[in-house]
């Protein structure tokens, strides 16, 4: 079974995608962790992140391996395990070059896919329900307002960056919202079968209760 999860950055997919996978015992695929671990590379090795053929070579040399252990992911790429590194801001801001490059996303798609083919995987991004896995059986897009996501991260960052302000959290925000529902290729859009969920008045217990209640009763069916 496919459980595709998308929505834009601070919707709350990762955490919900991270419980349902524990909770149902399938394995969880970030795909969000696989375009940051490849920046994260290239970066090291000072590969041009707009250079369409480097990048491709790149990652053609390139292995990147997920481990889900109790639904706690470890990102690997040549061995290295970069779980940490790849949250840092430096990445957060550079990864938009490698998602929007055609021929990653080919080339990630395919990875992705054959990481499904492992067995039952909880798989969250911003393409799974339309490009990755049109067949899911299952489908979840979840949003909220800007400002409750902007102050979902700024919860995260808090303990830290005591320095860095909630108007800046936004802003990064919404330069995340342009990049991903307008560029090129695979933009962030709802896949036309995926159940839609405003988390904004939610709490986490209460989506993730309410994607559990769906997928239970589509299993009844
Ligand atoms: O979900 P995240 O913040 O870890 O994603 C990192 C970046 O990768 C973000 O810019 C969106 C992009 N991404 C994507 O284009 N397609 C996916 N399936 C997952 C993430």
């Amino acid at each position: 079974m496919i459980i595709a999860i998308d929505g834009p950055a601070g919707s709350g997919k990762s955490t919900i995608a991270r419980m349902l996978a524990k909770h149902l015992g399938f394995n969880y695929l970030d795909t969000g962790a696989m375009y940051r671990a490849l920046t994260w590379k290239a970066m090291q090795k000072g590969v041009a992140l707009e250079n369409e053929n480097a990048l491709c070579q790149l990652m053609d040399q390139t292995t990147l391996e997920l481990r889900c252990k109790d639904a706690s992911l470890n990102v690997f790429i040549d061995g290295i395990n970069v779980t940490k590194e790849i949250r840092l801001p430096s990445i957060t801001n550079n990864v938009h070059y490698i998602s929007n490059t055609h021929g990653i996303r080919q080339r990630m798609v395919k990875l992705q896919q054959r990481f499904a083919v492992e067995g039952n995987v909880v798989a969250e991004g911003r393409d799974m329900g339309t490009v990755v896995f049109p067949q899911a059986e299952k489908k979840f897009f979840l949003d909220a307002e800007i400002e409750e996501r902007a102050q979902r991260r700024y919860a995260d960052f808090k303990p830290s960056t005591s320095e860095i302000s909630f108007d800046a959290v936004i802003k990064d925000i919404e330069i995340r919202d342009r990049r991903d529902t307008t560029r090129n290729n695979s933009p962030l859009v709802k896949s036309s079968d995926a159940i839609y969920i405003n988390t904004t008045k939610l709490t986490i217990e209460q989506v993730f209760n309410k994607i559990l209640k769906e997928i239970e009763s589509s299993v009844k069916k």
